[in-house]
């Protein structure tokens, strides 16, 4: 290990290269000029900045300098990239879950209505393979009643402490009955009840009104083991038509490559073309 020291200064000139620096390696947090000690809130991990382009570092110098080379030239080997957007993916989620950052699989949802009117939340992705993603929700909920009506649909993963954002565009549809009974009763029973207990997206009187609402579905199921699903509830996969995925590159010359469907519906006879977009 090299030389370990804390310092405060403006990183601006290589915040590039601690963006993409190995979980473990850094430790920073934000400090502006003129707040004192350093206030180190991240360990490992290293997050983009918000605010000023000051920071306390503590850094392991002759480990930074061997990261710097190293950094400059990662990037996505496109003389590597699969046929499909799919195995990139995974590597790439693989690699988020390995970084132990909360909710790896979490990722924004735009819908919109179909006068155009978006709008977005996060939920957690639960399946994917080459039909598309999955997620479960409420179908009365604004996404799903807005799904419903427009199945057109953008995901997007923010996997910022990896420098990396994956995009999806295409369509969303139903999951089978039969899939989503399957996850449906993966879930614990408090999630299940919830599911039952929950307008999803609706005015809701007061917190005790919700609490009451769960009270009663509990009671409800008191000797049902094997709760049923809530026809309103369930499953939409999306469908892609287009995966981007986004690594951030120094001097702002990021990666960008981006998947797009030619043929079929997105299961495994469709094929997939690669382009290259300005950062
Ligand atoms: C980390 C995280 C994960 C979430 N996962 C889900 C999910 O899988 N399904 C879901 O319906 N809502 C999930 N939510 C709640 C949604 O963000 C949202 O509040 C809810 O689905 C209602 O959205 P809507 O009114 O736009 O339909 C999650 C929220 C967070 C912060």
């Amino acid at each position: 290990m090299g030389r370990s020291k804390s310092v405060v200064q403006d990183i601006s000139r290589y915040r590039d290269d601690l963006l993409r620096s190995t979980p473990g390696r850094v430790r920073w947090g934000t400090n502006p000029p003129g707040t004192g000690l350093p206030d180190v809130t991240r360990s490992g991990v290293v997050v983009p900045p918000v605010g000023p382009e000051w920071y306390s570092l503590s850094v392991e110098f002759t480990e930074l300098a061997a990261m710097r080379r190293q950094y400059r030239g990662e990037g996505i080997d496109v003389g590597a990239l699969p046929a499909t957007p799919f195995p990139l993916f995974t590597t790439w989620l693989t690699e988020v879950a390995g970084a132990e950052l909360p909710e790896p699989n979490a990722m924004v949802v735009a819908t919109a209505t179909p006068d155009g009117r978006p709008s977005t939340r996060t939920v957690l992705l639960k399946e994917f393979d080459e039909r598309g993603f999955v997620f479960y929700t409420n179908y009365g909920s604004r996404k799903g009643v807005e799904l419903g009506a427009n199945p057109a649909v953008s995901l997007l993963f923010p996997w910022h402490a990896l420098a990396r954002q994956v995009i999806v565009t295409g369509s969303a549809e139903r999951v089978s009955r039969e899939a989503t009974a399957e996850y449906f009763r993966s879930r614990p029973r408090g999630s299940r009840i919830g599911a039952w207990a929950s307008e999803q997206s609706r005015p809701v009187a007061g917190r005790e009104q919700l609490e009451k609402r769960y009270a009663e579905a509990e009671a409800g199921f008191a000797d049902i083991e094997d709760i049923p699903v809530p026809e309103f509830w369930g499953g939409f996969r999306v469908v892609p038509e287009t995966v981007e995925f986004w690594q951030g590159r120094e001097n702002r010359m990021h990666d960008r490559l981006r998947y797009f469907r030619e043929g079929g519906d997105g299961g495994g006879g469709a094929s997939w073309r690669v382009e290259r977009l300005s950062p």
